[in-house]
């Protein structure tokens, strides 16, 4: 693998191009999860709701249209366990006819579907009940899999189960009172054994779909001293909120990267990235953090393959974004070139969709969608997306 020079990327043959989505971001009405009752809650936890979201719960044909027409061949969307186990135990066969219309739309159009189990959401009865640290919790993940089993084994090559279970853990002890300056609090251990547990279990129960390769995603923090004095912090803040979920990505078929940024750390952690340019999420414009991430992936997770299953940038400037993705996408050839395993490439976001606590100020979208209409109108970085992956040509 390499770059050539002219800006040709030799990805491996079955390579993926891609965009991802996650279900309460897109989906609209998940009135049955924990962020549903917090934006809702009085006071509320986020400045807006997620109300209607994109309507991609209906719109899914159109979305997985534009993928395919766009010339990319993947995409990563999340079943939203709620909808799936509306009260414990009781399972929902229209909802998981749901999502298994979406794999067979994926199918009919050429497009791989990428499936994430679980991305940050949580029925409000499983929170209710003690979240991850409930001693049931695994077994009522891994009971909530086997039911979306069937539907896996209808052509679905990638799943993951946990999306980011080190932001997870960080934003449940946010919402549990905890603070850090300029930074999510770490996560409590209590709810990374949780998260740990319940990976295990989840895994145990997909090994049973043959060809099915199955990991969890981790956020890539690419966390730097700010200077070299700052080191053993960094190392230290880098166990904490990173290298002990990708630790258990050496035992899996496939870990999840996702990377926008870096984090500089000084003596009292995180230090705010000032005169740098900043993208809509006040996160530092750094698209070199791709390459560095899978680097670092790599080492940790003892040479697990790799799927980039979010990169992007949050930005109103479409150029911008194009720029920021070129320069993602020389440092995952550069990876190549050096012989990381690395399977795939899907952007974050397929949609202008609901950001969590930021609502729907950031724009991540390849394609932008009318908040009253839900018009999707593709912008030119989705087309430019294509053309690299039809091309292989970065230029
Ligand atoms: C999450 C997405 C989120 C994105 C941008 C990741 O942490 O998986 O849900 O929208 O980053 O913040």
């Amino acid at each position: 693998m390499r770059v050539d020079g002219q800006g040709s990327l030799n990805v491996p043959p079955g390579f993926l191009w891609g965009a991802s989505t996650a279900a309460h971001q897109v989906e609209g009405g998940n009135v049955g999860n924990d962020w549903w009752e917090a934006e809702n809650a009085s006071p509320p936890f986020v400045p807006e709701r997620s109300g209607d979201a994109c309507d991609s719960y209906h719109r899914y044909g159109e979305d997985i249209a534009i993928v395919a027409d766009a010339g990319l061949n993947a995409y990563r969307f999340s079943l939203e366990w709620s909808r799936i186990e509306p009260s414990p135990g009781h399972f929902s066969r229209a909802a998981l006819d749901h999502y298994r219309r979406m794999i067979d739309a994926c199918l009919a159009r050429g497009v791989t579907p990428v499936v994430t189990l679980h991305h940050f959401t949580m029925p409000q009865w499983f929170v209710h009940a003690g979240h991850w640290t409930a001693p049931d919790a695994a077994d009522l993940f891994a009971r909530y899999c086997s039911f979306v089993l069937p539907i896996l084994r209808e052509g679905v090559p990638w799943a993951f189960t946990i999306n980011e279970p080190n932001i997870h853990a960080a934003v449940m002890a946010l919402r549990a009172g905890a603070t850090v300056p300029n930074f999510l609090p770490p996560p409590a251990p209590p709810v990374v054994e949780g998260l740990i547990a319940a990976h295990r279990a989840a895994r145990a129960v997909l090994a049973d779909v043959p060809g099915l390769r199955t990991g969890w995603t981790v956020a890539n923090l690419v966390m730097q001293p700010a200077a070299p004095e700052h080191g053993p912090a960094a190392d230290a803040m880098r166990w904490t909120y990173e290298d002990q979920f990708l630790a258990e990505s050496t035992a899996d078929d496939v870990v999840g990267v996702q990377c926008y940024s870096r984090l500089l750390i000084g003596a009292s952690g995180v230090v705010p990235p000032v005169g740098a340019a900043t993208t809509q999420m006040g996160w530092e414009y750094y698209p070199a953090a791709l390459g560095l991430a899978l680097r670092h992936v790599a080492a940790q997770s003892a040479g697990t393959p790799m799927l980039v299953t979010e990169n992007g940038i949050a930005t109103a400037d479409d150029e911008e974004r194009i720029r920021y993705t070129r320069g993602a996408l020389t440092g995952l050839a550069a990876a190549l070139h050096d012989g990381l395993d690395v399977r795939g490439y899907l952007h974050w976001s397929l949609l202008d969709n609901f950001e969590w606590a930021e609502g729907y100020r950031p724009t991540f979208g390849l394609v932008a969608v009318d908040r009253t209409t839900f018009a999707r109108t593709p912008k030119p970085s989705l087309r430019w997306l294509g053309s690299v992956a039809r091309t292989g040509e970065l230029e």
